[in-house]
């Protein structure tokens, strides 16, 4: 089981809806995804339609250190509520369990209770060590609150991918790199523990067609251009489209709502984070996906030695 842990310390960037939609399409490609709302503020709870909600959820799993039945939640999808043509949504048969966040405020029995607790770190990491979890799932990701906290520490400890969206503009892009260089500072300290913090893999959201919103994506990836290796700018970035709104409205992922341009950025993002997957569509893809960058130079170089050697060979 692959563990993504969606991260950053500015809120309203887009963590909930980047983990709710990737969570979504791979769904969709026939994976078994676990999601853990590890957010106090419980949005991602309440993206998605459910078919059983559990009488628990993210406080017995971390206080219990076990991820047991009765904190698991599942999705519906579609949803009875959805009209679309659902022919080729899920059709491959995957699914999203959710563990539900049930730890509202910063003063919930959950956050006093790791407060007290020395292993809070790796609280998460326990519950979803268990050989029956790992089995259980193909993917897990999970979403945090936009603030440094014992939740967030515990995210980042049992991830085996890092993703923190940020968005193009002043604020977000400043408070962005002071909290990315701040987490890694504070998690590299784990590194005497024994434990490697995976590179953070940043991706642009919400970008739009303005020179403003250029330029700061410009910014981002120069200014962690000489931290390669522990922050990754993604190429790929997501676009502002109003097909993300419509979808949280919906309870659905929104490569559903709109199969072109958000289900391209979509799979172009998952191809990045996952490149297991690179090449891969799932049924109700409708776009024009152009090659990967790295697939696209890979290409370019080849046919260059080709033309090359056709050359030399003439
Ligand atoms: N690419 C996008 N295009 C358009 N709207 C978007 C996009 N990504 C996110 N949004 C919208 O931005 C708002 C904030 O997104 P979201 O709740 O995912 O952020 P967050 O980082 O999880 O916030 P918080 O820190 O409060 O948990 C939501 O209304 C969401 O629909
Ligand atoms: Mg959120």
């Amino acid at each position: 089981m692959l563990t993504v842990s969606v991260v950053a310390t500015k809120g309203g960037v887009g963590k909930t809806t980047d983990a709710a939609n990737l969570a979504g399409l791979l769904a969709d490609f026939g994976y078994r995804v676990l999601l853990i709302d590890a957010d106090i503020q419980p949005s991602l709870t309440r993206y998605f339609k459910l078919s059983f909600r559990a009488p628990h959820g993210l406080s017995k799993m971390v206080m219990s250190g076990a991820l047991t039945p009765e904190c698991i939640s599942h999705v519906e999808l579609p949803p009875d509520t959805f009209t679309a043509a659902t022919a080729e949504m899920n059709a491959n048969g995957g699914y999203i369990h959710l563990v539900c966040s049930d730890a509202k405020g910063s003063d919930s029995a959950l956050q006093i209770w790791m407060s007290n607790q020395l292993d809070r770190l790796v609280r998460i990491r326990i519950a979803l060590n268990n050989p029956a979890v790992q089995e259980s799932y193909d993917v897990c990701i999970i979403d945090t609150q936009g603030a440094v906290g014992y939740l967030q520490d515990a995210a980042v400890n049992a991830a085996d991918v890092l993703l923190a969206p940020v968005a193009p503009d002043v604020l977000s892009a400043r408070e962005f790199i002071d909290g990315i260089l701040m987490l890694i500072g504070r998690h590299e300290a784990t590194a005497n523990l024994g434990y490697k913090v995976p590179a953070i893999q940043c991706v642009i959201n919400k970008t739009e067609n303005t020179v403003d919103s250029r330029t700061m994506s410009q910014l981002i990836r120069e200014q962690f251009l000489e931290m390669r290796g522990r922050v990754n700018v993604l190429e790929t970035s997501i676009p502002h489209l109003v097909a993300f709104k419509k979808a949280a409205t919906a309870q659905v992922p929104a490569h559903w709502i709109d199969p072109t341009k958000v289900s391209d950025a979509m799979h172009s993002f998952l191809w990045e984070l996952i490149p297991s997957l690179r090449g891969q569509f799932v049924p109700s893809h409708r776009g024009q996906l152009t090659a990967a960058p790295q697939a696209a130079q890979a290409t370019a170089e080849s046919s260059s030695t080709e033309q090359k050697s056709v050359a030399q060979g003439g």
